[in-house]
């Protein structure tokens, strides 16, 4: 199992990671991506999961990196 960090307050909206891991993110308020099933932890969404190749894809096509694992 690993950790995913979502910065909320880094996200552009682009999408790009609703596209490569659509399980795991989808487009939420103010036009950013939500990560599904996740808890807030400092203004981030953060949430224990196993780490698949499609997260590490969502992770390498957000253009602004906000996205952690
Ligand atoms: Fe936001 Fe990056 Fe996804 S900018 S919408 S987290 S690809």
């Amino acid at each position: 199992m690993g950790k995913i960090t979502h910065q909320i307050e880094k996200c552009i909206g682009c999408g790009n990671c609703t596209v490569a891991a659509p399980d795991h993110f989808e487009m939420g308020e103010g036009g950013k991506a939500h990560l599904k099933g996740s808890e807030e932890e400092d203004k981030n969404e953060v949430k224990e999961t196993e780490i698949t190749e499609e997260l590490k894809q969502a992770a390498d096509s957000c253009p602004v990196q906000c996205i952690k694992l």
